[in-house]
């Protein structure tokens, strides 16, 4: 029998598409000439099922939601204990490129925030890693949980690191706090590159399902990271993967979750499935405004609020 999920991913786009409210990105010059009426939802259950409508070809930079990937292979590779002592674990209620650094400490207050990003960059592949060989870890890393090859759009890459102001001063106080031990600007250049990776809606889905189903992907069987590090990474996508959002979104939606400021948003329901939607409009925190829609309604025809 014809599964009703098609159908269904179509219609509910229907209902949102009419929305142009929000704004694609303008900080960084790649993102804010993007086609901002795209739209697309996949999504892939914990069996590796995978359904998907709309813009499915398009191609997009992963922005943050390469953050909690990172976050996962920084803890696989390097421990839990030497992660935490760089970068805590409390939501920030502030923006995403905020310091929000904890007062004691010196640490980024989470990994979903840019300082706490560029720290778990470089917190990624065995330590004494060069960044070339770092870089090389997380795209096979982030290529594994999508189970297909990802590449890096230089022209992205080149449009953010040109205007990386911010990211660059971030870097820089973290290197003055002792939290990033290397050149600033590599770290930078590094994270960047990680936020230049191509996807797809069903790309992200099924990273999504990797993390919902354990750490291991669903399509092609293989092991990524440990239960253990995908129960720390999902906590932490919980409380603070959409910013001074967070709250908000665990009340209305109910399940863990990353946006990034291409248009694409995740999220993962454990022991079921891994849901995706990709729409350039944000709203002011930097979220997909149709995509957060998407996931509102998700929710109460799904039954998908964990609470
Ligand atoms: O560092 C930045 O500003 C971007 N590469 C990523 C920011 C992002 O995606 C925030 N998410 N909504």
């Amino acid at each position: 029998m014809r599964s009703p999920i098609p159908d269904y991913l179509a219609e509910a786009l229907s209902s949102v598409e009419a929305d142009q409210s929000g704004a694609t990105a303008d900080y960084i010059p790649e993102l804010a000439s993007a086609d901002p009426n795209r739209l697309a939802a996949a999504l892939c259950t914990e069996d590796g099922r995978l359904y998907s409508q709309g813009d499915v070809d398009a191609a997009f930079s992963i922005q943050s939601i390469s953050k909690p990937f990172v976050y996962a292979l920084a803890l696989a590779d390097r421990g839990f204990d030497e992660v935490l002592a760089k970068v805590s674990v409390e939501p920030s209620g502030d923006a995403f490129n905020d310091l929000s650094l904890e007062p004691e400490t010196g640490r980024p207050l989470n990994p979903m925030i840019n300082a706490g990003a560029i720290t778990t960059h470089t917190l990624a592949g065995p330590r004494g890693a060069t960044p070339q060989e770092r870089g090389d870890r997380i795209i096979d890393g982030l290529s594994a949980f999508a189970g297909r090859r990802l590449e890096v759009d230089d022209a992205v890459f080149s449009s953010e690191i040109s205007t990386a102001y911010r990211n660059r001063a971030l870097a820089n106080l973290l290197r003055a706090n002792d939290i990033i031990e290397e050149d600033p600007l590599v770290a930078v250049s590094g994270y960047t590159r990680q936020c230049s990776l191509l996807v797809t809606v069903e790309d992200l889905a099924l990273m999504a399902a990797t993390l919902a189903n354990r750490g291991v992907n669903p399509r092609t069987g293989r092991p990524v990271v440990p239960a253990a590090v995908v129960r720390q990474t999902l906590s932490v996508m919980a409380t603070c993967g959409m910013y001074d959002g967070a709250g908000d979104w665990m009340t209305r939606v109910g399940i863990p979750a990353k946006s990034g400021v291409a248009g694409g948003l995740i999220g993962a329901l454990p022991g079921q499935a891994g849901i995706a939607t990709f729409s350039p409009r944000l709203d002011v925190r930097g979220n997909s405004v149709r995509g957060v829609a998407l996931f509102e309604r998700f929710t109460s025809d799904m039954g998908m609020h964990l609470m």
